[in-house]
Formats: structure tokens, C-alpha cells, sequence
């Protein structure tokens, strides 16, 4: 775990030290993401974990690397750097706790859950907006192996990282992380590809290849969890 940790603050300290991430706030996909689900559900007190470049206004955000949390902090909140396994706050704290693609960084999601539990107040709710395996390989661009070249190549050549590991879980395995909350889990089909990558120039490209075998124009899903704490 130790080494997953350091490797994921190292990777995203590479990445957040260029452009890229700007490019990436302004993204369609994003802005539906802030808009249909974010700006609705702001309580008092919010914590956002693995907020990346992506902090929410008058939150708690935390990120394991220092860059990301250099990155975001002109939009008002606070920052804190720290990591998602042993987070450094009360129990019972939280309103609301958002995590928006952090948790398929993350290999032991059951501890992480724990944290939630433990940090949320009662009645208080959790929201992930996540990256899964799906249930048909209909679905699972990111499985193919042509894109999982290309990933790895831009890793190598923009941030000259070997590629980011990744730890998706099916909707079931997410689920079961957090059933000792009262849950629910929906897939969302929005515009994504190649939106949420497009700062990769090659996004259009493959998103072009997988129109022709089938895929949807520009769609894509996305998982979202919402757990409750019982009060
Ligand atoms: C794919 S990025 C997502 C960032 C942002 N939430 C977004 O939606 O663009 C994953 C983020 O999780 C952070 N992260 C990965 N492992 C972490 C851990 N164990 N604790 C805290 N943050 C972690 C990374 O540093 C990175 O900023």
C-alpha cells in the first residue's frame, strides 16, 4: 500500500506540474459532471477526496499529491495533502463527501470506505463519480488493447512516466465496499469520449476507430455511488 501510495502522489506531482490539467477543467464532460450533480448538493461541510485539479468552492480537498493541490487553490476552500487511506479529520464531520475518479487509484477500497463511514456525519451522504469495468465488453473502451497502447505511450511521452496503474473494480465490487451503507449505484451515459481526454491529441482518433466498430459517437458512462449514512 506504501508503494502505491508514493507511486500515485509521484505520477500525479509529474502531472500536475504541466498544462494539461487546465485544458482538462474546461472540459464538456466536466462542466455536466459540476453543473447536473456538484452545485446541487454543496452542504456546509464538504470534503472532496483526490480532487486532482478539480476543487470544489468552500471544501475540504484533499489530495495525496502537493502539486494538484497547487494547482487548484484559486478556487476559495482549503487544501489539504494527505492520503485517502488515513485521512486526518474527526469522525462524524462530514456532510457530504464527493470523490470524483480517485477511488479506481485506489487498490484496498474497503479501508478507504471505512474512512468515509467514519468521517461522515449521520445522514450525511457520499457521492463517487467513478471509472468501472462494465458488464459487457461492448463498453470497455479502456479495455481495448490498441487504446491501452496509446495510453501508455502519451504517459511515457508527456509526463515520462511508465504507465499510471490503475485498479478498476466491476459495479458490484464498488458496491460491496460500501454496503454497510444504505446504497445506491447508477451508470450515467454522458458526453466522454473523447471529451474528458481531449488534451490526449489522440482522443479523436480513437474515437473516430471506435465509431466505426460500434461504439456511439462521443458517448460514453460513467458509475456513480451515492451512499447514505444511516441515521
Ligand atoms: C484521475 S485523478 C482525478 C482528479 C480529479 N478528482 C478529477 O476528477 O479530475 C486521481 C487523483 O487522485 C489522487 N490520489 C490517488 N491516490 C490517492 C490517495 N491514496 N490519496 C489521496 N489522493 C489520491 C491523485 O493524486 C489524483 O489527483
Amino acid at each position: 500500500m506504501k508503494e502505491e501510495i508514493l507511486n500515485q502522489r509521484n505520477i500525479y506531482d509529474k502531472a500536475y506540474s504541466n498544462d494539461l490539467c487546465r485544458d482538462y477543467l474546461n472540459q464538456p464532460f466536466f462542466k455536466i459532471i459540476q453543473k447536473r450533480y456538484i452545485d446541487p448538493m454543496i452542504k456546509p461541510k464538504c470534503l472532496n477526496i483526490g480532487c486532482g485539479c478539480k476543487a470544489i468552492k468552500d471544501s475540504i480537498n484533499v489530495d495525496i499529491s502537493f502539486n494538484a493541490l497547487l494547482q487548484s487553490r484559486h478556487i476559495n476552500g482549503k487544501y489539504v495533502q494527505a492520503d485517502a487511506y488515513n485521512l486526518p479529520f474527526k469522525n462524524n464531520s462530514f456532510d457530504l463527501i464527493i470523490s470524483m475518479f480517485c477511488l479506481h487509484h485506489i487498490s484496498k477500497i474497503e479501508i478507504v470506505a471505512n474512512q468515509i463511514f467514519r468521517l461522515l456525519k449521520k445522514g450525511g451522504t457520499f457521492f463517487a463519480f467513478e471509472e468501472f469495468i462494465p458488464e459487457s465488453r461492448w463498453f470497455d473502451f479502456w479495455g481495448l488493447s490498441f487504446l491501452k497502447k496509446k495510453q501508455k505511450k502519451f504517459y511515457k511521452e508527456k509526463i515520462n512516466l511508465s504507465h499510471n496503474r490503475h485498479y478498476l473494480k466491476t459495479i458490484e465490487e464498488n458496491k460491496k465496499a460500501f454496503n454497510k451503507f444504505v446504497l445506491n449505484a447508477e451508470t450515467v451515459v454522458v458526453e466522454y469520449m473523447p471529451t474528458r481526454f481531449y488534451s490526449y491529441e489522440w482522443a479523436f482518433i480513437v474515437s473516430d476507430l471506435l465509431q466505426k466498430i460500434g461504439f456511439k459517437k462521443n458517448r460514453g458512462r460513467f458509475l456513480i455511488l451515492k451512499a447514505k449514512k444511516r441515521l
